[in-house]
């Protein structure tokens, strides 16, 4: 295997068909490759991800004829929706490479000569069934289906006969070499299963590749050859190598090639596990380190694509819920070598359950009790106790794991592990009920730790979650008062305990948004594109003694449950100052009961009551709302319970 030096992380996704607009299957290769670039920053290392689109071939041609377009045109109008896709999922590529760039095209055509100047590639007559829309020549052994026509394995379109003149290159040279390659480096394909698919096709025997084509005009013309055109697949591979300075900036070449890894579907593991490392091996480049195939994502079970026509627009989830939920969604539902169906019952289950609840509600209550109790700041936490020495020390352990997690592409194990540890602070939150300990004034310093504990335990975590959810950690950051961005810290120097004490806290805003399923899939039905905006009504005006009419008080939470099999509702016992009122709110989706415990705000006493799910409620608590979610304004002062609000 090529050596490469530690402190370089060079990744790529493959390049993407211009034939379409890009859906949830590319998104899904390119926001791993984003997450492990990411991660590699924070440790360090120079990274260089690239990624871009493959636009030349038959596939191309054609999709543009339907559109009577030229094919450049074409390309030009499809890369854009690619560029703002990656955009819009926060995708931080250091290079996008078109094929149709002409330092990639020139790069195509001196590696061409040099194998056909080494004798690697050779003119001769090839005939054989081909897919168009695969761009492929099917394998011998496919069946004839009614003694006539054969059926591309792939895509289970029909296949045409092709025979033409071509150029080839001797892949049958290369049998025994990679063979000899693969067991000195068996982790070269990943996961595992897919290195013996490799090894036990190649073992069977290579026949010779053809390259070109005279039938297809849209691709690179063969030097000294015009009639003939490079094959897409020979022009797509060599963008892994002209993306990084091949035949145009040597110094960025020498010090990126040979890349860490080929991110790529199963779909095209024989493209870049034989034929790729053998074009390398004929050219006398090192070979990549390692090609990870990953699964696909299916619907109704199976693969999404364009050509079967169930594709995803990851716009339908990206305009309700912005790109972190869809990142994380992608990366910890399956571990990367594996399948996985795609439904927006699991994916609202993860968003509620995970995001809102577990991580968003940690965040949540944990800055509003320290606006509440310490106005944002914290600054005397007095003596560490063994439950808070645990909680620190278990990320040391934390990190550790999310480390090799990371290192080894187990992104999907590196969140279970991250879950497991905001579960266990929610349960030290829990079990330490700072909510009660705060109406003791005794002990405020206690009050203190728990909260500062909670507050450093959620800097670590957005941390590490940095890689898969870069906006949400970033914005979690900037709410506990942290200047700096997450990138300027390296991952060696990470730290429970780095949060500095006497920094100003920011009122924490929702981070993630929760929203029943019925809701979403009317959205999408609804309107795919953007959010709605609400309508402002006028409201008519009142008189000023229709507005004293109006009985408003300062009322005290004494107790706050929710309501149960609801989501959104609680019910909360308040002090009016002459009595006990029963009040049920719609808030749950951005309060916890217990940080509603001991608040004081505005209420409406003299409300008609109304039955909400079987409770009276008796007034009603003021808040305001903002997108369908509600902030309540709480005193920040101590004032009577009871006392009129004018
Ligand atoms: N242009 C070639 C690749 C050339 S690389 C030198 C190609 N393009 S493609 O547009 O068809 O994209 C293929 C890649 O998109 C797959 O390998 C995979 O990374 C991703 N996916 C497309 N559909 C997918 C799913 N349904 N699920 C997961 N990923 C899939 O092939």
């Amino acid at each position: 295997m090529a050596e490469s030096s530690k402190n370089r992380f060079y990744v790529t996704t493959p390049i993407y068909y211009v034939n379409d607009v890009p859906h949830i299957g590319h998104a899904y290769t390119t926001i791993i490759a984003d997450a492990l670039s990411r991660f590699h920053k924070l440790l360090g290392n120079e990274v260089f991800f690239l990624t871009g689109t493959d636009e030349h071939g038959q596939k191309v041609e054609k999709a543009a004829a339907e559109k009577s377009l030229k094919p450049i045109d074409w390309a030009d109008q499809v890369v854009v929706r690619f560029k703002k896709l990656w955009e819009d999922l926060n995708i931080s590529y250091d290079y996008f490479i078109r094929t149709t760039e002409s330092f990639h095209e020139e790069g195509v055509q001196k590696i061409f000569r040099t194998l056909q100047n080494k004798g690697d590639i050779y003119k001769g007559i090839y005939k054989g069934w081909y897919c168009i829309s695969d761009e492929l020549f099917l394998p011998e052994d496919v069946p004839l289906q009614e003694g006539e026509y054969k059926i591309c394995p792939d895509c289970g379109k029909k296949a045409d006969i092709i025979s033409e003149e071509c150029y080839f290159f001797k892949l049958s040279a290369y049998r025994d070499r990679l063979l000899d390659f693969y067991a000195k480096n068996p982790t070269f394909v990943r996961p595992p299963s897919r290195m013996n698919e490799v090894v036990s096709f190649v073992r069977q025997g290579l026949k010779d590749l053809s390259i070109t084509r005279t039938t297809v005009k849209w691709g690179i013309p063969v030097p000294d050859d015009p009639p003939h055109t490079i094959y897409v697949w020979f022009d797509a591979l060599h963008n892994y190598l002209t993306g990084i300075g091949y035949d145009w900036d040597e110094e960025l070449f020498q010090k990126f090639w040979p890349a860490t890894v080929h991110l790529i579907g199963k779909d095209i593991l024989r493209f870049h596990a034989i034929f790729w490392p053998a074009f390398l091996m004929a050219a006398e480049f090192p070979l990549p380190q390692m090609v990870y195939g990953h699964g696909w994502w299916l619907r109704d079970e199976t693969k999404m694509s364009k050509s079967r026509g169930n594709v995803l627009d990851p716009y339908l989830i990206l305009n309700t819920f912005g790109a972190d939920p869809l990142r994380y969604f992608l990366l910890r539902e399956i571990p990367i070598g594996l399948d996985g169906n795609f439904s927006h019952e699991g994916f609202i289950h993860r968003a509620n359950s995970d995001l809102a609840n577990d991580l968003g509600n940690l965040i949540q209550r944990t800055l509003t009790m320290i606006q509440n109790y310490f106005q944002g700041t914290i600054e005397d936490i007095g003596e560490e106790q063994e439950e808070d020495k645990k909680l620190r020390l278990r990320f040391d352990q934390v990190k550790k794991k999310v480390l090799n997690f990371y290192q080894d592409y187990s992104i999907n194990r590196a969140l279970e592990e991250i879950w497991f540890y905001i579960t266990s602070v929610n349960r030290y939150l829990a079990e330490n009920e700072p909510w009660k300990i705060a109406k003791d004034n005794s002990q405020i310093k206690r009050l203190a730790r728990i909260l500062y504990q909670a507050a450093s335990a959620i800097r670590v975590i957005s941390y590490i979650l940095f890689p898969v959810m870069p906006e949400s950690a970033q914005k979690a950051w900037h709410f506990l008062g942290e200047e700096k961005s997450i990138e300027d810290e390296s991952f060696s120097e990470l730290k429970f305990e780095s949060l500095k004490l006497g920094k100003k806290m920011k009122k924490p805003e929702p981070l993630f948004p929760r929203i029943a399923l019925k809701d979403f899939l009317k959205e999408e039905k609804v309107q795919p594109a953007p959010l709605r905006k609400e309508k402002e009504k006028k409201m008519e005006e009142i008189t000023f003694d229709e507005f004293m009419r109006m009985d408003l008080r300062v009322g005290e939470i004494l107790e706050a449950e929710k309501v149960e099999g609801t989501q959104k509702l609680i019910k909360l016992e308040v002090d009016i100052g002459t009595e006990k009122r029963t009040m049920v709110a719609g808030i749950a989706d951005v309060y916890s009961p217990e940080e509603l415990e001991g608040k004081k705000l505005v209420v409406i006493v003299n409300l008609k009551p109304a039955v909400i799910r079987g409770i009276e409620s008796r007034g009603m608590i003021l808040a305001a709302e903002v997108e369908g979610k509600a902030t309540i304004p709480f005193f920040d002062q101590d004032v009577p319970t009871g006392a009129k609000v004018r």
